[in-house]
């Protein structure tokens, strides 16, 4: 039997299908109810469902043969933008079908044309406009220039939220006849970021390891750190326990193979996590974090850094951390920093 992938077995087929996206597919439906649109423009980040609401709009407007009335086009090809340009050029000046009288191209990562190439579009937006309507896509609106931005209704797509993301992950399971741990839901939504696309190609690798699926596995597929030891690490540290924590933290690395930029992302994402910590403090951390990603960046020793950025919460946790929820060493600390900057 042929390998099926899940994300596309369980693409949203009609607008109502696509979730989490609800100020998105009411202004949609409208356009099918009327049989008209303007151009449009959706921007999000990956895997949310842009793709999936232009494809469900598609059906929902032209029903069976919609795919006859649809061009989808990738403006990162990498054979180059003039062949897009000209299959734009090819597909505009065939024939509407139906009752709709428009088709539709859909140019994903649109975002990804260089200025040029965005005003060459613009005007093949406007040449074909009596046949055709633009959807693009892109991660970024503002990466694309005005001209275009002002002639489409802007859609802003957003990361899916916990509560439907596991739902979607459930109903997935369901079907596929797997046994999910709340744990292990819990875990591939953190792991994805509110990236459906990754969440549901996590767990299809977690069903090739078994049917009852734990945190234990979701980890080894995602092999990234259980939260909760990376917020022991950072526990251990702003406790002022600046061996324990560092041991903890290289045996993380080494139990879960993560590189220095991994841990540093981990430990930033938990520091949001941790309800208890201070807001300045928080932010505090935040910073130091920062820092330790950008060394890290431009090369230096991993283990050496990530040791330097534990003994730095650690010393800052002297400070402050007892004193909780005394935050004046912090004023004073930010205070300092003015001054120095006003110099
Ligand atoms: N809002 C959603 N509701 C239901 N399923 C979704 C949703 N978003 C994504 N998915 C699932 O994830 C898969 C990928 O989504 P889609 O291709 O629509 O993402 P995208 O936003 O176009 O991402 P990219 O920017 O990477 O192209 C879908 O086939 C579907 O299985
Ligand atoms: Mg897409």
């Amino acid at each position: 039997m042929a390998l099926e992938i899940w994300t596309e077995k369980y693409r949203p087929k009609t607008l109502d299908q696509v979730r989490g996206q609800d100020a998105v597919s009411s202004r949609l439906k409208a356009f099918v109810k009327s049989k008209n649109m303007p151009h449009l423009l959706f921007a999000g980040p990956a895997g949310v469902g842009k793709t999936s609401a232009a494809v469900a709009l598609a059906k929902d407007l032209f029903g069976d043969n919609w795919s006859t009335a649809v061009l989808e086009l990738n403006a990162s090809d990498e054979r180059g933008i003039d062949v897009v340009r000209n299959k734009i050029k090819d597909f505009a000046r065939s024939r509407a079908i139906q009752d709709v009288p428009f088709k539709i191209i859909y140019l994903d990562e649109a975002d990804s044309l260089t200025k040029d190439a965005q005003h060459a579009l613009r005007r093949t937006m406007e040449d074909y406009a009596q046949s055709t309507r633009f959807i693009l896509s892109c991660n970024y609106s503002s990466k694309i220039i005005p001209p275009i931005q002002s002639r489409c209704a802007i859609f802003r797509f957003k990361p899916l939220p916990k509560d439907i993301m596991i739902k979607i992950l459930t109903e997935v399971s369901e079907r596929e006849g797997l046994m999910m741990t709340a744990g292990a839901l819990s875990f591939l939504y953190e792991a994805s970021e509110g990236d459906c696309r990754k969440a549901e190609n996590l767990l299809q690798a977690c069903s090739a390891i078994a049917q009852e699926i734990d945190t234990k596995i979701v980890e080894q597929v995602v092999s990234f750190a259980e939260p909760k030891e990376v917020a022991s690490v950072i526990e251990k540290a702003l406790a002022g326990k600046f061996l324990d924590a560092k041991e903890r933290l290289f045996d993380v690395m080494i139990k879960h193979g993560l590189s220095g930029m991994d841990v540093i992302a981990q430990i930033q994402k938990q520091i949001w996590n941790i309800d208890s910590l201070d807001e300045k403090i928080r932010l505090e951390l935040i910073k130091i974090c920062g820092d330790y990603e950008f060394r890290l960046v431009e090369g230096s020793n991993e283990f050496i850094q990530l040791e330097a950025m534990i003994a730095q919460f650690a010393q800052f946790a002297k400070g402050s951390w007892k004193l909780l929820p005394d935050i004046s060493l912090l004023h004073r600390r930010k205070e300092e920093k003015d001054d120095d900057r006003s110099d």
